[in-house]
Parts: structure tokens; sequence; C-alpha cells
């Protein structure tokens, strides 16, 4: 039986909007949420990727209590310390040569400033994104999201001038190559360099934009060469690469951004999600010669850069590096992934596990084709055990495993054995 809450909200807020559960959570601290009844959950999905440091965190809170009794809002009209101490910080974490800043609400939000401000800087208008991506959910950010159709449909026509190239998801490629073929010579940056010979003119490329690992698309990390090639063709015809961080950033991956586990900067760097640990914050980066071409006026916002929003991402950051809690989540996420891949070893419908750190994928197939039933049961299993989890692919057939960066070994062993519980539930089928 749903809550009263749920009914309400069920009657009242459109059904477009899709929420994951249905079950109403009053509150939430560190790595648990718990419901109006008190059942308590592990909560690994995070908020989507939001709450990287847990729910609540003190620091968070407090930093935010005392902001709220000093300035809650400024509108874009004045100065205010907690918007330039965030500067101070996201400079100390950020990859050289990022040192400039632009700060709104979400991630689709950022992603958008991104591409005005590649096409500002640069004067050519053309974009070029990958298939299975996802930047968000406004006019502009579903014109370069092809994670589903489902964003898309009856929404056109989208921006001009934006091209879709091929990502290279090894489960799903159409050339039937394999992972270790993708990891290599990869047929997908020889499909885009063709692609400046058929459709578009490099030279009239603004950005090229990309998510390092796919999140929505299926939890699929890029393979290093990939992103490696990506970066020189950028050089090369003087494109833009905006790696969009926006789920993978703040510690996700166990580094402050995906981008160093691959050692590619980008030219603008864009960030949301657990920025701020829920309060609502994104914002974009780049190197101070690239920003200073964005004239006065250029771009803006009444909301962006909130002073409760930037005091709560200053401690966020604090705790991260206060807490050794990239340091914990290496260690640990190597545990993680020995017991996951255990799991693959134990259970043929899960065909792969993939990811870094503490943003990992696993996916389900019922011999070669995905099994979105399987993910679905097994998530419902979970659920009714305690343990939330999302799930993403196209066919909604990866189940995301995205604990905060906070939860113990205890924590992560406890949702590790609902998990494989109720895979075991779902296929009794044990592989010899
Ligand atoms: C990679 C990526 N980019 C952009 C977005 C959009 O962020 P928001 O929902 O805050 O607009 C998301 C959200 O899931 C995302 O995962």
């Amino acid at each position: 039986m749903h809550s009263k809450v749920v009914e309400r909200g069920k009657k009242f807020i459109t059904p477009a909007f899709a929420w994951s559960t249905e079950i109403e959570i009053v509150r939430g601290e560190g790595t648990f949420v718990y419901d109006r009844r008190g059942k308590k959950y592990l909560d690994f999905t995070c908020g989507t990727a939001t709450t990287n440091i847990g729910h609540c965190p003190p620091r968070v809170v407090e930093a935010a209590q005392k902001q709220m009794e000093k300035l809650i809002h400024a509108g874009g009209n004045y100065y205010y310390e907690s918007v330039v101490d965030l500067c101070d910080e996201l400079i100390t974490i950020t990859p050289d040569p990022i040192d400039m800043f632009f700060f709104s609400n979400s991630g689709a939000e950022a992603n958008e400033g991104a591409i005005k401000l590649a096409r500002y800087v640069t004067k050519r208008t053309n974009i070029i994104a990958f298939r299975g991506a996802f930047h968000g959910r406004t006019l502009g950010c579903i014109s370069l999201t092809t994670s589903n159709v489902k964003y898309r449909r009856d929404y056109g026509p989208f921006l001009p001038g934006v091209y879709i190239a091929p990502f290279p998801y090894a489960q799903q490629c159409p050339l039937n190559h394999d992972a270790q073929f993708c990891a290599g010579e990869c047929e997908c940056t020889t499909i885009l360099e063709s692609m400046f010979r058929h459709e578009v003119r490099p030279e009239e490329v603004a950005a090229v934009i990309i998510e390092p690992i796919q999140g929505e698309g299926g939890y699929v990390p890029a393979p290093k060469p990939f992103l490696a090639k990506l970066r020189e063709l950028c050089d090369h015809h003087g494109i833009m690469l905006i790696l969009d961080e926006v789920q993978t950033g703040f510690g996700r991956t166990a580094k402050w951004f995906a981008c160093e586990h691959y050692d590619v900067i980008p030219d603008i760097l864009v960030m949301a999600k657990g920025i701020a640990s829920g309060f609502p914050l994104s914002a974009l980066g780049a190197n101070r010669k690239v920003m200073e071409k964005w004239s006065p006026g250029a771009h803006g916002t009444t909301f962006g850069g909130n002073p409760v929003s930037c005091a709560a991402a200053v401690a966020t950051i604090e705790t991260i590096k206060k807490d050794g809690l990239l340091e914990q989540a290496t260690e640990l996420s190597r545990h993680l992934f020995n017991r996951l891949t255990d799991i693959k070893n134990d259970y043929s419908i899960v065909s792969d596990v993939r990811g870094f750190g503490y943003m990992i994928g696993i996916e389900f197939v019922n011999g070669r084709e995905p099994d979105p039933e399987a993910a679905k049961k097994i998530r419902k299993t979970c659920e009714k055990n305690g343990l939330l989890l999302l799930s993403c692919g196209l066919y909604g057939h990866v189940i995301r495993f995205l604990p905060p960066l906070t939860a113990t070994k205890e924590e992560l062993d406890a949702a590790l054995d609902i998990l494989s519980d109720a895979i075991k539930k779902a296929t009794p089928m044990i592989r010899v």
C-alpha cells in the first residue's frame, strides 16, 4: 500500500516525472534513508549520484545553516563570500589549467552554458555528441542526448548543427567488436574522422561533448585510447573538448573527476550533482583565456551560484579532503570489484561489471540479449530487503551500484549480500 504522500504525489505531480520507486522517504542520514514506518534502506542510488558524501553530512548541514542566517540569495547583483570561497576550493581540485567558473543550478543548465561558451568563443556552430549520451532535459541538451529515444520523442525539431558519433560500447557494438577490440583499435574514432570528411568539416565544429563514463546510457566507461584520440583530434582541429562530468565528478569514481583516470584535460569541464551534496548547484569551468572571451552579459542567471548552495559545496569539498574519502573509496572499491566479479563469475545473467571507483554498472543478459526483466526483478527484491538501486542503459538492463564515499566496509558488504541474494533468487543457475 502506498503512503498518503505517495498517493497525493501521484494525484498532483505530472506522470511525465517518473519516480524510480513508490516509497516515501522522510529522513536520510549517511548511507541510509528511512521511510515513514521507520524502515531503513541502504541508499545506493545516492539521489542519482548526488549525495556522494551521504545524506545530510554534518559539515554541510552546519555550513548551510550558518549561511542561511546571513544571506540566502544574491541574484547576480552583488558579490558574496561563499561563491568566491567555492572558486578557491574548485581551483584546488579541477585539472590545470581550469581556473574560472560559471555557476548555475542543474547539470542541463551547465551543459547549455558550455555549448554557448564553445560557440561564442570559436565562432563555430556545430557540436558533436555521442550515441548513448545523456546531457540533460532542456531542448538544447536533448538535442545532444541519445541514451534513449524517450527523451526526444515528440520534442523535435532539435538544435541544428548537432552530429551524433558512435560511442565505443562493446556489449552493444553494431560491428560485433569485443571489449578488447574497443579498448584498442576502436573503429569509433575512424568513423568520427570519416564524419569529418562526409558530414561536417572539422573547421566548422565548435565542440565535442562527451561523458567520460556514459551514465544514463549504461555506465559505460570510454576506453582510455578513445578519449586520448578525441583530445588529439580536438587539438588538431581547434575544437573545444567539453567533458560532461555531471555524474562522474566529485569523487564518484574515487578521483575528483573521471578525467584523472584518463589523463585527458578538457577545455570545458561541466560539474553538478555531487558538487553540493544535494543543494542545487552546477558549474562549468574553463581556463581564464577562454572565459575572458565571454563578454559581460553574454550569459547569466538569477539563482545560479546560490550562497547557501555554494557554502554547502565548500563544506562538501572540505569533507572529502579532510576525511580522506577518495583514498578510502580507492581502497574499498577494490574489495567491491572483487566481490562483484565473483558474482559475475557465478551467475551467467551477469554479463559485465564495469566502472571506476563507486560508479559501477552491472549488466544483465539472457543469453546475448539485454535482460531488463531480470534487472527489474533484482532491483525490486533488493528494495524489499532494504537496498535501493537504480537502473540505466537503453533497455534498463544495467543496475547502477552507487555507494556514498562515506560508506563503511560493513555497509558495502551488507549491500553486496542483499544484491547477490537477489541475483541468486532471480537465477538459480550457477555456472560451473
Ligand atoms: C552526465 C549527465 N549530464 C547531465 C545531466 C543532467 O543533470 P540535471 O538533471 O541536473 O539537469 C545528468 C543527469 O543525470 C547526467 O547524468
